[in-house]
């Protein structure tokens, strides 16, 4: 449930502090509303949460409310959800079917955070297992440890029960995967003055031209529950950067970075240019000034100036001097106070509460 804040509301909640506005006196009557959103139980997650189906007929965050509300564990819940984008090949950046590294292999990353019990668990560059997300709980669940990476976290899933399969390639993904290699110098390891052009340019090409979603590029699944109790779960999972080197891990499984929870206070996850994230732990920072007092939308907007003010490499800003990618936070607090926000441009994310699943608009800093 979302509700409208006056301007004088807005200036009382430290919104506006937040964001950086000083609006005058006169311009009350003209000043833009700011929408509070707030509703518990509350499922929040990037917009492909609310896309794809798979076999069934509910969405991510249509399951993980369901699940929750009917007495199923708060992650658990999630996991449900996010299962849903992992084994659907349309969703070209998650599990079966994501768009591959540079070898044409598919590595998924993963991170859980269960927020009352205080667990988590992570996988990195693990191949050939639709559904990271459980391997990642069953890291939890089952070690003592926090991170599995590469054979070594597909030996333990192998272990643990999961079905491993030589290739999570869909046709799709591989055509994709065939016309990038196409482009590139086949020498593939490009010196400093080509990096940009024949890596990223690429990439950016098959986007401008229709043959990748951007969401697909750096696309990812963020989904963050509080359940009626107030109880927080959050879980990230990817197959990453399309056409990485391979072993590049991003920020889906690190702790911190792609993913935090903590129970006594909420829920940040990303999507977006891993590496930004990965340099500013900022799912952690978010987390932290939500602790402090900050709202969701506060707490994710520094977030976003944090990035901002730590991008001055060249080759990451636009003529404006501000980073030419893209990230985005998901943030929820244990009261149900959630909010979107996005580093440039508009767009939107999927939020589920007792009114049904919508879209609601991030706010952005760029
Ligand atoms: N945020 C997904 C990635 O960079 O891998």
């Amino acid at each position: 449930m979302s509700q409208r804040l006056s301007r004088r509301d807005f200036m009382k909640t430290g919104a506006a502090a937040g964001v950086g506005l000083a609006l005058p006196r006169d311009v009350e009557a003209t000043a833009p509303a700011v929408i509070v959103r707030r509703s518990r139980p509350v499922v929040v997650s990037s917009r492909n949460g609310h896309v794809y189906r798979h076999d069934g007929t509910l969405t991510c965050v249509e399951t993980v409310f369901q699940e929750m509300t009917g007495g199923t564990d708060i992650l658990d819940s999630v996991l449900e959800g996010v299962k849903i984008n992992e084994l659907d090949p349309g969703d070209a950046s998650v599990g079966y079917g994501g768009l591959p590294n540079g070898d044409g292999v598919v590595q998924l990353d993963a991170s859980c955070m269960h927020g009352p019990r205080k667990q988590a668990g992570s996988v990195a560059c693990l191949e050939g297992v639709r559904t990271p997300s459980f391997v990642a709980r069953a890291v939890m669940a089952n070690t003592d440890h926090h991170l599995l990476v590469g054979p070594d976290a597909q030996r333990f899933a192998r272990n643990m029960g999961f079905t491993i399969e030589d290739d999570l390639n869909s046709d799709d993904s591989r055509d994709r995967w065939l016309e990038w290699r196409r482009r590139i110098d086949p020498s593939r390891w490009p010196g400093e003055e080509d990096r940009e052009r024949i890596g990223f340019l690429s990439g950016m090409e098959m986007v401008e031209e229709g043959l990748i979603d951007a969401e697909h590029y750096w696309g990812t699944i963020n989904c963050n529950a509080v359940n009626s109790q107030g109880e927080v779960a959050g879980c990230t999972t990817t197959s990453g950067l399309a056409w990485k080197i391979p072993g590049r891990v991003g920020d889906s499984p690190i702790l911190g970075a792609g993913l935090y929870v903590d129970g006594e206070v909420g829920a940040a996850g990303s999507t977006g240019r891993g590496e930004a994230n990965l340099f500013n732990l900022t799912s952690f920072l978010i987390v932290e000034n939500m602790r402090r007092g900050m709202s969701p939308l506060d707490a994710g907007m520094e977030g976003l100036r944090r990035i901002r003010d730590n991008t001055v490499e060249r080759r990451l800003l636009d003529e404006e001097g501000n980073p030419s990618f893209n990230v985005r936070f998901y943030v929820v607090n244990r009261e149900g106070e959630y909010a979107g926000v996005t580093l440039r441009g508009e767009g939107e994310y999927a939020v589920c509460t007792e009114n049904g699943p919508e879209f609601a608009p991030f706010e952005a800093l760029l």
